[in-house]
């Protein structure tokens, strides 16, 4: 899965799911296996790829199609680091591909106008992730996670989206206040690491 003809494949495979159905739920259950199988190939991040980045996890496209209806990144989780509470706003698979990560769940409640602050996120679950593992996330409610990596050793995670990711609008949750912040996460390379 490093040649051109089987990033093709994938491509084939998840544009045939998405063109048979726009529920998001039944989306991810579908491109799970396909998920799996990228999870089983050693070879699939190259070397150069897999050093953690000094000052923050880092983030890179590995294949996207032209038409950019989902993109397949790998972050790479140097021991301590962790990205803030986000939502994505788009149907997406996490799988572990090498290490372990912390997720913690959270959801978005409306306290009603009278409450101070209005908004609540409040957390709903935590799980520690290990190789193999595949979580997911979809608008509206399933959607707000935060992850990062406790352990002593980096973890490499391995993420399909429904959309290129590195361009999408969406937001940090500030778990306090209930409020958010508009942010774009822009990949780390500037071109894919597999051409499409
Ligand atoms: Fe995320």
């Amino acid at each position: 899965m490093s040649g051109n003809y089987e990033w093709k494949q994938l491509e084939q495979d998840i544009e045939a799911i998405l063109q048979e159905t726009e529920d998001y739920r039944t989306i991810i259950d579908r491109v799970k296996p396909l998920l799996k199988q990228l999870l089983q190939n050693e070879s699939l991040i190259p070397a150069e790829y897999r050093t953690p980045r000094p000052d923050k996890y880092a983030q890179y496209l590995l294949y996207k199609p032209e038409d950019e209806a989902f993109s397949v990144i790998a972050f790479i989780w140097g021991p301590g680091q962790a990205a803030p509470v986000h939502d994505h706003l788009v149907w997406g698979l996490v799988g572990l591909y090498e290490g372990a990560v912390v997720e913690k769940r959270y959801r978005r409640e409306d306290r009603g106008e009278a409450a101070e602050p209005r908004y609540a996120v409040r957390e709903v679950g935590e799980a520690i992730a290990r190789k193999g593992d595949i979580s997911f996330v979809y608008p509206p409610d399933y959607d707000i996670h935060g992850v990062s990596n406790p352990f002593g050793e980096p973890a490499i995670t391995l993420h399909i989206y429904g959309t290129d990711i590195g361009k999408q609008p969406r937001h940090i949750h500030d778990v306090a206040t209930g409020s958010y912040r508009d942010v774009v996460t822009r990949h780390d390379n500037e071109e894919p690491i597999y051409g499409s």
